[in-house]
């Protein structure tokens, strides 16, 4: 069969990127980066970054295209992020996208920001290492989203059918540490500083509270810890400023703050999913969630940007394997109980690189593979931005 290429473009916050892929593989993956211009705000100003993706779309476009040695005649497709993002930028990459397939008579695929963020796990080089797994994914995984907005638990019962089990219900991970980056003059995106700062420090020098113990939902907050930063650090600051052990030894204990919440939610959805597979009566959140039978999850996906960050996968498998050996332990030597060792979680994946996790059109691509094999493509005309799109 011919090689299908798809032209992707992202443009659904600060980063204008254009990649081309085929099937999971990046032929390239290039992103313009507007985090120089937005540092002076602390966050994305939106009409900042409009006219920053207007400068930048066309130039984005032609590296992708020349890096991957592919010209628009070889193009099957043309993938657009469509939302969720700000209005302003995503309306740029949509419209290069018309503009781009009418010229060259090609169908357009839209796509779901977080669906990209979800399926960049599945991404691989155009050259192979013998590090990357070429496993095909097993199904159901649950896929964790932890970026600047968006924190997530996602569950797949195949590529394309999406439920979403959980959410935040304020702030971010990601924006929640860009937050307390910002009352401790780290600089932006903090996310990254944070990470480094913190292997510097203690993570229990300060105790940070661990919210929405007492919900029974998968869902997540972060505004209380945004909240206890600013409390703890007038307390820390009310006589003289903090020491540079004691920015790490904050930054450390923050940030163990936050990835302890998801992890502890993770810890939930798997030992709920479980519960329900072992066909237990339960008062949780999983019983709430229609059409949720049998659903022993094989697979664990981390994506988004703060995936980016090692402490986070650390924790993240040490949940796996924690989880792992209590199923384990719960049916060793029980034959009748050998259906509920299938709980197991067999594989975790996250991105392969830095740059994957992070907002990248190859991951848009990637996610609009499966709609090329199936000819799902979108009109032209009704094509438009949907800033606030959900993933089911
Ligand atoms: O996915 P992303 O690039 O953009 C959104 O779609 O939101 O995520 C950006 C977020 C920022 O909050 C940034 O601080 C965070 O990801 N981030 C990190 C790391 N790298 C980026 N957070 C923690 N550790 C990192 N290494
Ligand atoms: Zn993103």
């Amino acid at each position: 069969m011919n090689k299908q290429y798809i032209l992707a473009i992202d443009t659904s916050c600060d980063d204008t990127s254009a990649a081309v892929t085929c099937d999971t593989t990046i032929l390239s993956n290039v992103v313009a980066s507007q985090t120089e211009l937005h540092k002076p705000y602390g966050g994305v100003f939106p009409t900042v970054a409009k006219l920053a993706h207007s400068e930048n779309i066309d130039r984005t476009i032609q590296v992708a295209l020349s890096r991957a040695k592919i010209s628009m005649t070889k193009i099957a497709a043309i993938a657009v992020t469509v939302g969720p993002g700000l209005a302003p930028a995503l309306e740029i990459g949509i419209s290069t996208a018309k503009k781009l397939a009418q010229e060259y008579k090609k169908p357009l695929i839209a796509v779901n920001h977080i669906e990209g963020h979800v399926i960049s796990v599945l991404a691989k080089p155009a050259e192979r290492t013998k590090k990357i797994s070429t496993d095909s994914p097993q199904f159901p995984a649950l896929s964790i989203i932890v970026s600047g907005g968006h924190t997530q638990f996602v569950l797949l019962k195949s590529l394309g059918e999406y439920q979403i089990l959980g959410s935040t219900l304020d702030d971010a991970a990601g924006e929640c540490l860009d937050k307390i980056g910002r009352m401790l003059n780290l600089g932006y995106p903090a996310g990254p500083i944070i990470e480094n700062f913190a292997k510097l420090g203690d993570r229990n020098a300060y105790s940070f509270p661990l919210p929405l113990t007492t919900i029974k939902t998968f869902d997540v907050s972060f505004s209380g810890m945004k909240t206890y930063s600013r409390n703890l650090l007038q307390k820390l600051t009310a006589k003289k400023p903090l020491s540079k052990q004691e920015i790490y030894d904050f930054c450390a204990s923050a940030q163990y703050g936050v990835f302890r919440h998801i992890c502890y939610k993770l810890q939930k959805v798997l030992v709920d999913l479980h519960q329900k597979n072992a066909g237990n009566t339960i008062d949780l959140a999983a019983s709430e969630i229609k059409d949720l039978q049998n659903l022993a999850i094989k697979e664990i996906w981390l994506g988004g940007g703060v995936a980016a960050n090692m402490t986070l996968r650390k924790m993240i498998r040490q949940t796996i394997s924690k989880y792992n050996t209590q199923i384990k332990k719960r049916t060793d030597g029980d034959p009748a109980k050998t259906n509920i060792q299938n709980s197991e979680i067999a594989t975790f994946r996250a991105p392969i690189s830095k740059r994957l996790c992070a907002d990248n059109a190859a991951m848009i691509g990637i996610a609009a593979a499966t709609k090329l094999q199936a000819g799902a493509f979108n009109d032209l005309e009704s094509l438009e931005r949907v800033p606030q799109l959900k993933l089911q």
